[in-house]
């Protein structure tokens, strides 16, 4: 493929943190010409949540189809690539590092520039695809299946957390809770379609506040509350009403989430608010944000539910941002599970 611009920087992103195997080309960090997905969910579904062993194996299994699809898709080779960007933190770590060798083995053979993308730097710039007109200074809710944070985005790759959860993640409440009313993995989506014929004011569970931090979350409170009356309902011979059960649940989530967030822009000045992570794919949570940030003369900007579950297209704006930058990894990229937001 010819560039059409000299100055367009093609970047091919690979992510395989978790339990999707991803390959994504991405033309300036804003355009998607490819975005393939290859979903072990229908696998781990059988053990109730992802099973590392089992994801890494799936993964070698899988990434080299997906990352030659992604190239073929978007009408380019390696060659047309100015950099390889790849998932190395966090995440699983046998996970991460088959996407790792992939990129270091691919940019050595190719004789490209490796740029290591931290995962939820990459969920955050997923909003960057669908908003051309997005620049930092914003603040971004960020809630998946392992983090919940508040990120202020002070410029391309300068962030602060402000907020983050003291206990369970905001996904993994909604994956516990899932698989206590017998819905299975994962149980975001599932709770989300169930919530949608249930009263969301039917059983009043609890908001946690943190005293002496407004920012932080706190879930497992919640999650303990909805396990206690699944339990003494059962104890009383009370059919549980799964639906108003879903309800009400993600209805003490989305409160939670939404007045910290409308609570720290307000507090801190800020005019733009993004969402992001796989939770931020919750119809509901999607609805309240928008409401709750008009009232407040805030502008509310979201990515599409493909760029909010894991995807290499997020991995490749945050990967140009970061090239652009001068981030450049040598052989001795590694997989770093616990790896901190804004480390360099
Ligand atoms: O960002 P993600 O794909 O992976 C991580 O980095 O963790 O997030 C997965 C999490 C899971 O906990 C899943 O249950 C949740 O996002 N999720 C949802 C929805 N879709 C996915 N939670 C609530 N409502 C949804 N529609
Ligand atoms: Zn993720």
């Amino acid at each position: 493929m010819n560039k059409d611009n000299n100055q367009d920087v093609m970047i091919l992103a690979i992510e395989s943190s978790c339990d999707e195997t991803a390959a994504a080309v991405v033309k300036n960090g804003r355009e998607v010409l490819s975005n393939v997905i290859s979903s072990q969910i229908e696998l781990h579904k059988l053990f109730g949540g992802v099973v590392p062993e089992i994801a890494s194996r799936k993964h070698i299994e899988k990434i080299n189809q997906v990352i030659d699809e992604a190239l073929e898709t978007a009408g380019v080779t390696l060659d047309d690539m100015d950099a390889i960007a790849v998932t190395y933190g966090p995440g699983l770590v046998g996970a991460l590092l088959v996407g790792v060798a992939q990129a270091k083995a691919l940019a050595y053979a190719a004789d490209k520039p490796l740029v290591g993308v931290h995962h939820i730097e990459g969920h955050i710039s997923a909003n960057y695809i669908e908003h051309k007109d997005l620049e930092p200074p914003f603040l971004c809710l960020v809630a998946s299946g392992g983090h919940s944070h508040l990120v202020m985005v002070k410029d391309y790759g300068c962030y602060e957390i402000i907020g983050r959860t003291r206990d369970d993640a905001a996904g993994e409440a909604f994956d516990k809770v899932a698989r206590a009313i017998g819905l299975g993995y994962p149980g975001g989506p599932k709770i989300d379609k169930l919530a949608k014929e249930g009263d969301p004011h039917a059983i009043v569970f609890p908001r946690a506040k943190i005293a002496d931090s407004p920012d932080d979350f706190s879930f497992s409170g919640l999650k303990s509350a909805v396990l206690n009356y699944l339990n003494q309902c059962e104890m009383k011979g009370i059919e549980v009403n799964k639906a108003d059960v879903a309800a009400s649940f993600q209805e003490a989530v989305i409160d939670v989430l939404t007045t910290h967030s409308i609570e720290a822009a307000k507090r801190n000045g800020i005019k733009r608010f993004a969402i992001a992570g796989g939770v931020a794919s919750n119809s509901s949570l999607r609805g309240r944000m928008e409401q709750a940030c008009k009232k407040n003369g805030i502008e509310f900007y979201h990515p599409s539910p493909i760029y909010c579950t894991d995807n290499a297209a997020m991995i490749g704006a945050a990967g140009y941002y970061d090239y652009l930058r001068g981030i450049r990894d040598g052989w001795d990229l590694n997989a770093i599970p616990n790896l901190k937001i804004g480390a360099r």
